[in-house]
């Protein structure tokens, strides 16, 4: 174990406890259509083996995954260190990635099924929460697709414990949190539109993730530290997904979050 450690804290009013960092885990199963600085190549097994370690040492619980991240699933249920239930594991719903094209559903039947491959691929009996991959039509979504359902379903069959939005929209981050367990928002330094939704969750008690707090990588020249302490400094912030392949960078970020942390 490193010296640095990450204290646990509640992910809103769902019972699940998470590390303030959490590791987002696009960059270990897609390179096509993403949006980072520099161009890279998915890791190797070992190198994700190690990382993945490292974050577990480091005292990161929450990883946070989805269908639409390539092979992410796929090489978390293969390579993902034990035991299970140290883990926080978040994934999505409804974004298809297929030959290098997004595309969406969010119907009831295709939800139950969606999530049920995303249980084969992770190699698991449950998921600590599932998300609504949004395309941005977050209130639509929630008020006329199936989806809400299917995600209530599955929490009574007990396959996952908690469901929520990632949401791009204040909107449909505002009418998630009358229905839904959390919200993945973005904030960044440059990005302020999305407080309201901050803001209502605080009042709620509903726990927030924020994706996005480095811009994709685009403010790390700024300073990790100044990004984190400014996402921290958010209300109703349950924890900030960072998206790394680089172990100097995963230490240097729980550094950061740890000088961050109010
Ligand atoms: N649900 C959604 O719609 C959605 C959308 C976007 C993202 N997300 C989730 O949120 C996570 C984070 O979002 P993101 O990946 O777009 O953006 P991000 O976390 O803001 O940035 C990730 C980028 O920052 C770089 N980086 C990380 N730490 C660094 C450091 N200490 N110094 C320099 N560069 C650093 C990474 O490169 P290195 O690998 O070189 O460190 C990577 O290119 C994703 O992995 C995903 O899990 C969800």
């Amino acid at each position: 174990m490193g010296v640095l450690y990450m204290e646990l804290r509640p992910l809103g009013d769902t019972g699940l406890q998470v590390s303030p960092l959490g590791l987002g885990t696009v960059k270990i199963g897609r390179t096509l259509q993403v949006k980072y600085p520099r161009p890279f190549a998915l890791p190797s097994d070992a190198q994700v083996v190690e990382l993945l370690s490292l974050a577990r040492d480091l005292g990161i619980n929450l990883i946070d995954t989805a269908p639409a991240y390539g092979i992410a699933q796929a090489r978390l249920g293969r390579l993902l260190p034990g035991p299970r239930d140290q883990w926080v594991i978040v994934s999505k719903v409804g974004e298809i990635f297929e030959n290098g094209r997004s595309r969406f559903d969010f119907g009831y039947r295709y939800t139950i099924a969606a999530v049920e491959e995303s249980l084969r691929q992770l190699r698991t009996d449950y998921l600590d929460s599932v998300l609504i991959h949004s395309n941005g039509d977050d209130v639509r979504i929630l008020r006329e697709e199936g989806v809400v359902d299917a995600l209530e379903r599955l929490k009574e069959r007990g396959l996952i414990r908690s469901h929520g939005i990632s949401s791009k929209s204040v909107a449909g981050g505002l009418e998630a949190l009358s229905r839904l367990d959390l919200v993945m928002a973005t904030a960044h330094l440059d990005y302020d539109d999305e407080r309201p939704v901050f803001e209502a969750a605080e009042r709620l008690g509903k726990g927030v993730l924020v994706k996005k707090g480095l811009a994709s990588g685009h403010l790390a020249n700024r300073g990790v530290e100044a990004a984190m302490r400014h996402v921290f400094s958010l209300p109703g912030v349950s924890a900030m997904i960072v998206g790394t392949i680089d172990p100097d960078h995963l230490r240097q970020n729980v550094a950061a979050a740890e000088a961050a942390l109010p």
